[in-house]
């Protein structure tokens, strides 16, 4: 494995930006900042003043794999992510087979192991019914269960009362919920219907999967893990409402832990009319309130992470009316320019968007040697030029399904470089290695 020196980089990490160099030998940082040109290296990057930043640790993907790889698959979607600077990602259960038994989470480690470009780990999904698969997990290979308290893509709703005490007495790990109340859902969609029939206008989604809907399913969740001491991740919250469920302590203090994602961030309902079903997801994107209110939740600390929920459809599929046109975007590729547009806001510092997409992943899930520009870690680093503005073109998706969200947008900052394990995986919109991803591996008792 090559020597890799990183030149006069603006080093962001922990909570510090420094000019500096990295020298990566055997995948693994071995000495970080100063002047490091005395090393021996067989490539040198000369950053040139541009952000190095460590790789995002995703923890909320849909990759697709196995049974709907005609939307995506494990190595079409981690090559995107890499382009976007992800360089680990956690992967959904909800494929065909769902990942609802340890031979399905092993089938999908062995798929992993052979095409992923970047690190992984996956998710058992929860179900009525496996409470026992739940109970005999392996806390240092899975990153999480995950409980559809909500119905969503895939038919994988939780809603028996009795199994979701178990599920939050027992888990032997993190719990990951998706937090929308099914019944109030069901009630809207039949209002909506009977005034739209089936071709309900796509603004209408965050009325149907209504503030009310996601408040009343986190409050059950977040007053199960208190009932019960579990430890507890609430995924992708959307409203300004749930806040108030989570508290400011830093990440590690905490045992119940938020998450919200890149395009709640970034659109509000005011985007519906020009992009319609293609940021139609769930829970949906609502208000302006809300996303200003998620904007102050990341600063104030309340929210933990900043993931992606990439979770990507064919375009023929999103072109469907309302109740057909599948909830879900593809974000891993755009996911880091659009935080970044939030730094060139002066809303979001940059040592604030690298703690909730990299160190708190970290933390938060206990992962082994990554998250961190630290000497004797894996070299896992994204390069980025923050002013060098690039416009979301259609055609220029590496996502399978071959569309963005973003299309049309220009953002001040782009991905040049993303090192994973210490390899250049990508640079300038070429894939120069075969991938060579591992398992995440985690420090827990
Ligand atoms: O919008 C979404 N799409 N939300 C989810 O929870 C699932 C995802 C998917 O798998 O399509």
């Amino acid at each position: 494995m090559s020597r890799l020196l990183i030149t006069n980089a603006q080093i962001v990490n922990e909570q510090h930006i420094t000019r500096g160099d990295i020298w990566i030998d055997k995948g693994r940082i071995e000495a970080v900042g100063g002047d490091l040109s005395g090393r021996a290296a067989d490539t040198v990057i000369d950053a040139n003043g541009r952000a190095l930043l460590p790789g995002l640790i995703d923890d909320q993907v849909h990759f697709r794999e196995p049974g709907l790889t005609h939307k995506g698959d494990i190595g079409s979607e981690s090559r995107a992510a890499v382009a976007g600077g992800i360089t680990s990602f956690m992967e959904m259960p909800n494929t065909n087979p769902t990942t609802t038994d340890h031979q399905a989470l092993e089938a999908k480690r062995a798929i992993a192991a052979r095409t992923a470009h970047a690190n992984y780990a996956f998710y058992l999904g929860a179900t009525n019914t496996n409470i026992e698969a739940v109970k005999s997990l392996d806390p240092l290979k899975v990153c999480g269960v995950k409980v559809f308290m909500g119905a969503s893509t895939g038919d994988m709703l939780v809603d028996d009362p009795d199994t979701l005490e178990k599920i939050f007495a027992e888990a032997p790990v993190l719990v990951a919920t998706h937090c929308e109340d099914t019944p109030t859902i069901v009630a809207n969609e039949a209002r909506f219907r009977e005034r739209y029939g089936d071709d309900v206008p796509m603004h209408c989604h965050p009325e149907i999967r209504s503030r009310e809907a996601c408040l009343k399913s986190s409050s059950l969740a977040v007053d199960l893990a208190r009932r019960h001491g579990t430890r507890l991740h609430v995924l992708h919250l959307t409203t300004a409402d749930e806040m108030s469920l989570f508290s400011t302590a830093p990440t590690n203090q905490k045992s119940i832990t938020a998450e919200v994602c890149a395009h709640h961030l970034f659109f509000s309902d005011a985007d519906y009319p020009t992009r319609g079903a293609r940021i139609k997801c769930n829970p949906a994107i609502k208000g302006e309130s809300d996303r200003q209110a998620l904007l102050r939740a990341v600063i104030e600390g309340r929210i933990d992470i900043i993931a992606t929920d990439h979770a990507p459809h064919t375009r023929e599929e999103k072109q469907n009316l309302y109740f057909n046109s599948p909830s879900g975007l593809p974000l891993v590729q755009d996911a880091l320019p659009s935080l970044l547009e939030h730094y060139h806001q002066g809303v979001l510092p940059l040592p604030l968007i690298v703690e909730k997409t990299s160190h708190a992943v970290a933390r938060l899930f206990a992962i082994q040697e990554r998250g961190f520009i630290r000497e004797g870690y894996w070299a896992d680093l994204v390069l980025v030029d923050l002013e060098r503005p690039h416009t979301v073109e259609p055609g220029t998706a590496f996502a399978k399904c071959g569309w963005s969200p973003f299309e049309g947008h220009r953002f001040q900052s782009t991905v040049d470089l993303t090192i994973v394990n210490g390899r250049i995986v990508y640079q300038d919109g070429r894939f120069p290695e075969p991938p060579r991803g591992v398992a995440l591996t985690f420090e827990r008792t």
